[in-house]
């Protein structure tokens, strides 16, 4: 009788992973990104540096887009189940990606995520690229390598961001590098993010170290800005000028950088909803987080392209401190409020101040201005939208989010109040230090 193979059999790299497990493997990387991006968005109102906590706005917005597309791609190989399983065998490995927010300190959380976890992941995504079929799996192929690059411009980032604030606070050095220690023990122990499919063997249980997570008081300030609660005089004193000319610019660049306030909002509710809401608020929030990190930075760049010294520009913290101060009720509630009430309340202005910069010939502030208000236009739908659905889990009436935007008013008016004579004297006289600099630069570009 005749031994003859009866089939065609040939061992080939490309079919490594069947479509199972190839949506076992995405569905942890998209994990791991949610997991990375919650904690990055908490520390947001921790981090000082404008550089970093803006850098870290877009980073996490990279890290939805990428867990979107992550998530889009496994309900397609598992059609027509629209079910995305919890993190089962990788349940371990993504509590140790949580332990991110709860590191002992800034530097620690940021020598852990820059060199233990996000080259973990960049390393699993590159392994993957190689292994995978770009034949049947070629629609991950596209956006996981555009992932692969982003990960090592993150982690540059990370690198130079930790040598400056290392050097910032020698005295955080030891305790950060034994908490990034300990995760790197633990993810070795589970074999890193890798690409086997395996039973999860990561420790369990707190780790050394970690420091329970709260939502700072006061935010963290850039210093090498004027440091203040209010940062313009309008706000404490009606009577004040909002401006018009050079004055306008100036006003809508100090309220652009001011935006800052924004970004941690947008970090703090990102994060403190992400398990009660659905993924798509972290997906939404993500992008709102990030749009306010453009808006401080276009203020920024416009104040230092026109020559001004950040030491002469007010950041202020009175938004951000209306929500936290005590007796202001939920945290997180307040702030998704006070993104509400402030979307709402500026985006009539805008369209005729980019009109306005328009004729003074100003097209970098006509720029920034038509820029925001399309953003602005999409986030005042966010707030109305998050805002009702968060009350409806809670039981309460949707309809009443009017009411949350209106304690928010409230409170914001009551901080206010809270200015000292010293105070207003004190911003009065930066303001008009900034208005005769700026004057001076004007009549310096006519000559
Ligand atoms: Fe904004
Ligand atoms: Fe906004």
């Amino acid at each position: 009788m005749s031994s003859a193979p009866e089939f065609l059999l040939r061992s080939e790299q490309r079919s490594r992973w069947m479509r199972f497990d190839t949506a076992q493997l995405l569905k942890r990387f998209f994990f791991c990104e949610r997991s990375l991006l919650v904690s990055q968005a908490s520390w947001i109102p921790a981090i000082a540096p404008l550089e970093i906590k803006t850098g870290l706005a877009r980073f996490i917005w990279q890290s939805a887009e990428t867990a979107n597309a992550l998530r889009e791609r496994v309900f397609e190989l598992r059609f027509p189940s629209r079910l995305l399983e919890e993190e089962g065998t990788d349940r371990r490995l993504i509590e140790l990606f949580d332990a991110l927010k709860v590191s002992p300190s800034v530097p620690a959380f940021l020598l852990s995520a820059g060199t233990i976890l996000l080259p973990a992941l960049h390393k699993a995504y590159r392994a993957y690229l190689e292994a995978s079929d770009l034949i049947a799996d070629g629609p991950t192929h596209r956006f996981l390598q555009l992932a692969l690059a982003e990960k090592a411009e993150q982690i540059g980032a990370f690198k130079l961001w930790i040598e400056a604030t290392l050097s910032q606070n020698p005295e955080a050095r030891s305790e950060a590098i034994s908490w990034s220690d300990e995760v790197a023990h633990r993810l070795s122990a589970a074999g890193g993010v890798g690409v086997e499919l395996r039973v999860d063997s990561t420790p369990a249980g707190p780790l050394e170290g970690a420091k329970a997570y709260s939502i700072p008081v006061h935010p963290a300030r850039d210093q090498r800005f004027w440091p203040c609660r209010f940062y313009w005089p309008d706000i404490v004193d009606p009577s004040y000028f909002y401006g018009e000319g050079m004055q306008l610019q100036l006003r809508s660049a100090i309220s652009h950088v001011n935006e800052v306030w924004a970004v941690e909002a947008g970090g703090i509710i990102l994060s403190a909803f992400a398990d009660l809401l659905p993924w798509e608020w972290i997906h939404n929030s993500a992008r709102w987080t990030y749009d306010e990190s453009r808006h401080c930075r276009m203020g920024y760049e416009r104040l230092m392209a026109w020559g001004l010294d950040p030491a002469e520009i007010p950041l202020g913290t009175y938004i951000y401190e209306s929500a936290t101060v005590e007796g202001s009720g939920d945290v997180p509630t307040n702030m998704l409020g006070m993104l509400f009430f402030f979307e709402t309340k500026n985006i009539r202005h805008k369209p005729e101040r980019a009109r306005l910069f328009h004729s003074y010939g100003d097209s970098l502030s006509e720029h920034d201005m038509d820029f925001d208000w399309a953003d602005e236009t999409l986030h005042a739908s966010y707030g109305k939208r998050w805002l009702k659905e968060l009350l409806g889990i809670r039981g309460q009436d949707p309809a009443t989010y009017e009411e949350v935007r209106r304690n928010c008013e409230k409170s914001v008016n009551d901080y206010v109040g809270t200015a000292t004579q010293a105070e207003i004297r004190d911003l009065k006289a930066t303001a008009e230090r900034l208005l005769k600099k700026a004057n001076q630069l004007c009549q310096r570009s006519d000559r």
